[in-house]
């Protein structure tokens, strides 16, 4: 082999070392091999000594151009290799590489109670009510005697009550809120106070001892059951976005007087009848009436000066029909099958 041939041979073999080398370790060996003391390189350089002046010259050049490539090579793979391992290194440190697409892309949805009753928070707010947060442990005297219900009344029979082993219950209704919300505004006010109330009672399809309910209040001077009926209709029609008729028929509630069961036309069937309303044309949504004058002043309010509506919209109810649920069980259930079926329109 020819001077000549030899340097084309080293150049190629070094080629290909240096393409199978993958970190700066590997290429310092390289470059020892062939650049070092007794690299081939070198030796290549060193046996110039024996030749001949022309030869000398002609090889000297072809043998430093080919040092100088072979320098020139090795700078630019530690350069590349280094980069590599920066790379390595960040995506090492943050365990993810943010380009790829998530594997299991989940969007939460909210509890049907939930969009039911921010819907109603909002359609009261913009009618001017101001919506109430309230504690679910109260005491007898908010649950029953400042709603005009007195020890061995029988209308606490209505309410399977859960209580505590320090006198006070689970609120059985929102209406526990009632007196102190009169106590911290007085009159006028417009409040809603949504929550949940406990029933001690077996379940089935249609009975949970775990409920929430709405309670709205709104007292003025001539506040009349005309304002009653004014609100609730609004209120029913924008969250069944339909015009929905409303009908009164007389309940009794202590708290109230007159008290009503207040009925809506069946969104189903149109007011025809059908298996919803029973027939009837009709559906059982919610209890009201204008507030009994000793609940007024037991919340300091004078019933001489002011009058006022209240009532108790089944917030679980209002939730099933909205969207079609039959059984009540489901919605305390946490089971995501059902749930996350729910989303706002
Ligand atoms: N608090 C009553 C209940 O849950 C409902 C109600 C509220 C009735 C307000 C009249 C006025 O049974």
């Amino acid at each position: 082999m020819n001077i000549s041939e030899t340097i084309q041979e080293l150049r190629q073999r070094f080629e290909a070392e240096l393409a199978s080398v993958e970190n700066r370790d590997a290429v310092e060996k390289l470059r020892v091999a062939y650049l070092g003391k007794r690299g081939e390189v070198t030796q290549l350089l060193a046996g110039l000594k024996s030749l001949s002046g022309e030869e000398k010259k002609e090889f000297g050049q072809k043998i430093n151009l080919l040092k100088r490539d072979v320098e020139g090579r090795i700078a630019e793979h530690i350069e590349a290799v280094k980069k590599a391992e920066e790379e390595r290194l960040i995506l090492g440190a943050e365990q993810y590489d943010v380009t790829l697409p998530s594997l299991h892309p989940h969007t939460g949805s909210y509890h049907p109670i939930t969009l039911v009753q921010r819907e109603l928070e909002e359609i009261f707010s913009s009618m001017g009510f101001t919506v109430e947060d309230f504690k679910e442990i109260v005491t007898d005297y908010e649950c029953f005697e400042a709603l005009n219900i007195p020890k061995h009344h029988p209308a606490r029979d209505m309410q399977d009550t859960y209580y505590l082993d320090n006198g006070q219950l689970l609120k059985t209704h929102t209406s526990a809120a009632q007196n102190s919300i009169m106590r911290k505004y007085g009159a006028p006010l417009r409040a809603i106070f949504p929550g949940r109330c406990f029933r001690n009672e077996s379940t089935d399809a249609s009975h949970e001892n775990t409920f929430f309910q709405m309670e709205g209040i709104m007292i003025d001077t001539d506040i009349s059951i005309s304002n009653l009926i004014y609100f609730m209709k609004t209120m029913l029609s924008k969250v069944f976005r339909q015009d929905v008729e409303v009908r009164l028929r007389p309940g009794f509630f202590p708290f109230v007087e007159p008290g009503f069961e207040l009925d809506i036309s069946c969104h189903i069937c149109g007011g025809k009848g059908c298996s919803t309303c029973h027939g009837s044309g009709w559906i059982e949504l919610c209890p009201c009436g204008m507030i009994h004058p000793s609940v007024l002043r037991a919340g300091g309010i004078d019933p001489e000066k002011y009058t006022g509506f209240a009532f108790g919209l089944g917030l679980t109810r209002l939730a099933m029909m909205r969207y079609g649920i039959k059984d009540i069980r489901d919605l305390n259930s946490g089971d995501l099958r059902v749930l996350s079926q729910f989303t706002h329109e």
